[in-house]
């Protein structure tokens, strides 16, 4: 499952070349922006292949920072900030793995060729903001999305649902921060009732303040998976000239209020739909261009297939991988950002459960992890965040079975018997 998608790539995209020693002069040096539990995988990767990893996140001790050669705290809305700290490291590549980030910067530092920004700066800056992906994706590349519309005020997002004329987005609808992640500011809209509750909840969870929310028509789905995308070089000796694109096996999710909390691999999907799936997180990644993995977010109905979002970058919901494929999505990101090639096969079924922190407590701790591991077939990843919030992700819970049904329930169960409680 591949195919062809760009045969020559610019002067930037040139994978790295060879690979050094850390901490020497001859070091490839990446520096990942965000160090979650996410990026903290990404490092660990990366180490694994001698590669010199900094760890760049807004407080101390992040997860990613715990394994990395070295952390910086840094504001990384703040474009001077965040230039700084690229100028002293002097990082090869520079890897966001949040999308809360001085994106006019990363743009300025790419053009200057002061490190390559994975996958390209423009990707972060389209996808950091709901607006630029989803008039990339509707406008530009023509792909079916939800009905959409923009607002930045209670008025106009009124005007903008209940269009008299027919034209408004209508009930059940979505109202989302248009710089949000994580369900942070959402709410589902099922009548005029709903409208300014819904605009001032978005207007506390939105990430910078910016009074602007996208509304968007609701898709009645029936199921909702991210394939996972990955642009690397080709794997047949033909190294350095093209850029192909890989699908991993479709990931099955469940959201509850816009944040996951169980995942699973692979999603079995009707042919047509899958196909239908590939051809729109092609389009999308062949726009965003670069290289390494992108989780693209997608709805399906029968054969229908809507695009909802994409990551440039490792997807939460991705971390099943750890448990199902030969190389985890995080590996798969080393690799390609690399220039490396890659393997998206499946091993096995698997699934994944969030473990939530439960609490609002710094230094936590967590009891009944023997038990949790007694469960057939599972694995633990306890992301060691400093300070736990009540719905804060602490770690994850993977497993593997005959089906995903069968680890879906493993993975559920262990993740039940971790227990945090306050130290
Ligand atoms: N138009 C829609 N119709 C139906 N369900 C939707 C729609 N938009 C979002 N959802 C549901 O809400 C979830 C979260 O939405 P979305 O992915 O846009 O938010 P997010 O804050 O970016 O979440 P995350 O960062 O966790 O991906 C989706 O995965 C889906 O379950
Ligand atoms: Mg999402």
């Amino acid at each position: 499952m591949s195919s062809v998608s760009k045969i020559v790539i610019g002067p930037r995209q040139n994978p790295v070349e060879k690979l050094g020693t850390p901490l020497s002069p001859s070091a490839t040096r990446v520096m990942l922006l965000g160090a979650g539990e996410l990026g903290k995988e990404v490092i660990i990767a990366l180490q694994r292949l001698g590669v010199e990893t900094i760890a760049v996140d807004r407080y101390a001790d992040a997860p990613g920072m715990q394994v990395a050669h070295r952390a910086h705290v840094v504001t990384m809305t703040d474009g001077a900030a965040l230039r700084a700290i690229i100028e002293r490291e002097r990082p090869h590549l520079v890897v966001p793995e949040i999308e809360a980030i001085a994106t006019g910067m990363l743009l300025e530092i790419e053009r200057e060729g002061l490190a390559e920004v994975i996958p390209t700066a423009r990707a972060a800056q389209l996808t950091m903001n709901r607006e630029g992906i989803r008039r990339l994706a509707a406008e530009e590349l023509g792909l079916p999305t939800s009905p959409y519309a923009f607002a930045d005020s209670l008025l106009a997002l009124q005007a903008a649902i209940e269009d008299g004329q027919g034209g408004g987005i209508g009930y059940p609808c979505l109202v989302k921060p248009t710089m949000s992640s994580s369900g942070k500011g959402q709410s589902l809209l099922r009548g005029p009732g709903d409208v300014a509750t819904a605009w001032d909840y978005a207007m506390q969870g939105g990430r910078v303040s910016q009074c602007r929310v996208i509304v968007e028509g609701f898709i009645d789905f029936d199921y909702e998976i991210t394939l996972l995308t990955v642009r690397a070089v080709g794997a047949d000796g033909v190294v350095e000239s093209t850029i192909k694109t890989h699908f991993c096996e479709p990931i099955g999710h469940r959201q509850v209020g816009g944040d996951y909390v169980e995942s699973w691999q692979p999603q079995i999907m009707r042919a047509a739909a899958l196909s239908r799936s590939q051809e729109i997180a092609l389009a999308v990644t062949d726009s965003l261009g670069g290289r390494g993995i992108f989780g693209v977010e997608l709805f399906v109905k029968g054969d229908q297939v809507w695009f909802s979002e994409v990551s440039p970058r490792p997807h939460d919901t991705g971390l099943v991988t750890l448990a199902t494929q030969r190389f985890s999505e995080f590996e798969l990101h080393a690799r390609a950002i690399l220039g490396l090639p890659v393997d998206v096969a499946l091993r096995l079924p698997g699934a994944s459960a969030v473990i939530y922190g439960g609490m609002d407590a710094r230094g936590i701790a967590f009891e009944g992890v023997a038990e949790a591991l007694n469960v057939p077939q599972t694995d633990l990843r306890l992301f060691g965040k400093p300070e736990s919030f009540g719905k804060r992700r602490m770690g994850v819970a993977v497993a593997t079975g005959a089906n995903t049904d069968e680890a879906r329930a493993r993975a559920t169960l262990a993740a039940s018997k971790v227990k945090p409680v306050s130290a």
